[in-house]
Parts: C-alpha cells; structure tokens; sequence
C-alpha cells in the first residue's frame, strides 16, 4: 500500500494537502450558516422535541420506512416557500444533485453546464449518459450560441447553474437563462445552496429575479447553509417529485433525512419569513464588512453576496496565511484546486450573523491584523 504514502507525499508537494480541524472553540469566518440559525434557541428547541418524539435517526430509506410527517411537512413547506408544485427531500445537496442530474439528461440529451458549477454538480454531469458541454462563467453569449448551433440534434437539453456561486460569491442572471429556456425548449436546473435564506427575501434566485416558477424549472436547494440544518431538496412539479422518487438512486438507497433536522429546518424557515430584518441585517452586515475590509487595504471581493472571497493566488501563500489565522484562533480555511482552478487559492469569508456585530468586528480586527503581521 506504498501508493498512498506516495500519493499523499505528491498532493503535500504541490500544497493541495487538506487536514481536518477541531472547529468548536474557533472563530469561524467560513461558515455558510449566514444566518446564524443552526444556534437559535426555537430551532433547537424543535430539534430537541422531536428527538423525544421520534428518535434522532429515521432509520431507512424514504421508500421503506424512513418517509415521517416531519419530512411531509418539510417539503410542504418547501414548494409553499419556493412557489413551486411539488417537492423532495435528499440527504444532501451532493446526493441531490449526484442523483437527479443522471436522470434528467439521459442518453440523447444534451447538459450545459457552468464553468463554475460546484463540484456536485460536474459529478451529477459525469454521471450522466447525455453529452456533456460547459460554457464559459455566466457569459449567455457563449450559451446561446451553442443551443443555436446544437440544440437540434438532441431530444432534451437541461441547462444547470449554481445561482450563488460558492467560492466566487456572484450570482446567475436567472431571468437570462430563463428566457434562453423559453427560446430554445430546455430544462433549466437551479441550485439554490447559497441563495436560500438569502436572496429573494430569503426565498431564493427565483424570487430575487421577480421569475415565475414554470414545470421546466428545477430548482434544488440545502438545508445546510443559511437554514442551519442538514440535507436538501429538489422543488419543481409533482410529475419530476414522482419520477425522482421512482428513479433516483441517491434518494432510493439512502437513508432519509433524520426527523428532529426536518423539524429544525421547519422553524428555521418559519424564522425567515417571518423576520424579514434577519435578511436585511445580513445585507448591512455583508456591506459593512466589505467597507471595512477595503478600508484596511484587504484585497476582498464582493459580488452581492455574504460570500466575500480574499484571492490569494498561490496554493502555498494562502496555506500560510491560514495555518497563522489558526495559531491566532481563527478558522478561515485556504481554499483550493479543485474547489478551484490551481492558481487562483483563496480565503473564502463569508459573512454570518451567528456573531453579534461587536464581537464580529472585534475578531475581523483579529484578522486584519494577523494578515498585516504577514505581509
Ligand atoms: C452550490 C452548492 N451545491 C451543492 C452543495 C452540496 O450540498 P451539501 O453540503 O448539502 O452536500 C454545496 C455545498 O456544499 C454547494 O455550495
């Protein structure tokens, strides 16, 4: 078994090495819980009183008994919340995405797919039969022009894109997508991980864009991220819920969701639609910040999303100025290929309410200071 140590000694050289840290005392600048929800007292509580209801796991796959009023409600509320007909819970954005995607493009069919679509996404793409295609980053010229000159050689196209990109932190134009849809008779696939709870009133890029839900749209989202849970969920019409359930095999031979998360997810989405000043003080919060930044001379990005990448460059320069954030009890992990192209590593700080504003600023002093102290 040499080839590991051989293998890892490779990946240490070219400074793509990961290592796993202890993240409870640290202060966390890359969470992707925006909100700060997964540490609300109501989401825990609902957690809590349907652990005692129920137990803590669901014990079996949807289709044999892992299927529980808790994960109905759940997706009741998601289409009611997404403005969509039907609805359906996956463990996680990764099986979701990994699942469905194989089974809307088939053998025949085309994917046009982003360049910068998450990982998920270019593995659903890879498992699919159907001919693959990646456009270049948002740029709908390029799109358009290959559904013109392609478009009639296949039976279905279905075109996928990140709405919030995660390690650029910009945001599709859906109402361009949705009209290249209309024009050229496609499937569009949404993922929405890093616009629910966020854009949109927290509904998500649909909402943001003032786009009407259509059959053609797919939109899946997580409930890991802005609504503090766990897993996730693909919304569009009844006959693609029925046809997932019947087909997807991330969904048919994996355990369901556990119920007290569904419960927690349920609570956590009450909370967005109800207090709509969480969404705007995450937006104050995300503009601050970026003017902070800026003002102390730090190279940071801002797309319109609490997502505020710091680009770095250099795989080894990033590393090193993420093993001194650490030593100074801060995790801002150093992100790189094959999260994104080699040569462009990058800090990723995204913005969260889980801090009070006082004590938020207080440790991005922290950082800016640690960062200073490097350079
Ligand atoms: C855009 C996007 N899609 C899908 C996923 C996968 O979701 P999950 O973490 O629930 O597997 C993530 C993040 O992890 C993501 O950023």
């Amino acid at each position: 078994m040499d080839w590991i140590l051989k293998r890892l000694e490779l990946i240490k050289s070219e400074n793509l090495y990961r290592e796993r840290v202890v993240s409870d005392n640290l202060i966390n600048l890359c969470s992707n819980d925006y909100l700060g929800l997964r540490r609300n007292k109501e989401v825990i509580k609902a957690c809590i009183d349907v652990c005692f209801q129920l137990g803590v796991g669901s014990g079996a796959s949807q289709l044999v008994s892992g299927y529980t009023s808790w994960h109905k409600k759940l997706e009741d509320k998601l289409k009611e919340f997404k403005g969509t007909e039907g609805c359906v819970l996956f463990g996680s954005g990764y099986l979701a995405n990994t699942g469905t995607i194989p089974v809307l493009a088939e053998e025949g069919d085309l994917i046009l797919s982003d360049e910068l679509n998450h990982a998920s996404i270019i593995d659903g793409c890879k498992l699919s039969k159907a001919e693959v295609q990646i456009f270049r980053h948002k740029d709908y010229e390029d799109l358009y022009s290959r559904l013109k000159k392609l478009r009639h050689r296949f039976r279905k196209v279905l075109i996928v894109t990140d709405s919030v990109f995660s390690m650029e932190g910009d945001v599709a134009d859906i109402s361009a997508l949705r009209s290249i849809c209309e024009e050229f008779d496609c499937m569009l696939y949404i993922d929405d991980a890093h616009a629910t709870g966020v854009l949109g009133n927290g509904k998500g890029s649909l909402q943001e864009f003032g786009v009407e839900w259509k059959e053609n749209i797919i939109v899946m989202g997580t409930l890991s991220k802005a609504v503090g849970s766990y897993g996730a969920f693909i919304c569009g019409s009844s006959a693609l819920v029925e046809y997932i359930i019947n087909r997807v095999r991330s969904l048919i031979f994996s355990t369901s969701l556990p119920p007290p998360l569904c419960a927690s997810a349920i609570k956590a989405l009450e909370i967005i639609e109800k207090d709509v000043t969480l969404i705007e003080e995450l937006k104050r919060r995300t503009e601050e910040t970026y003017v902070f930044l800026k003002e102390k001379g730090v190279n940071v990005l801002w797309n319109g999303t609490p997502i505020l990448p710091i680009i770095i460059g250099s795989e080894e320069k990033a590393l090193v100025i993420s093993e001194k954030l650490l030593s100074e009890g801060i995790l801002l992990r150093a992100i790189r290929y094959p999260a994104v192209p080699k040569g462009k590593a990058r800090l990723r700080l995204t913005v969260s309410l889980l801090y009070g504003r006082e004590e938020w600023f207080k440790y991005l002093d922290v950082f800016v200071n640690t960062l200073k102290k490097l350079s």
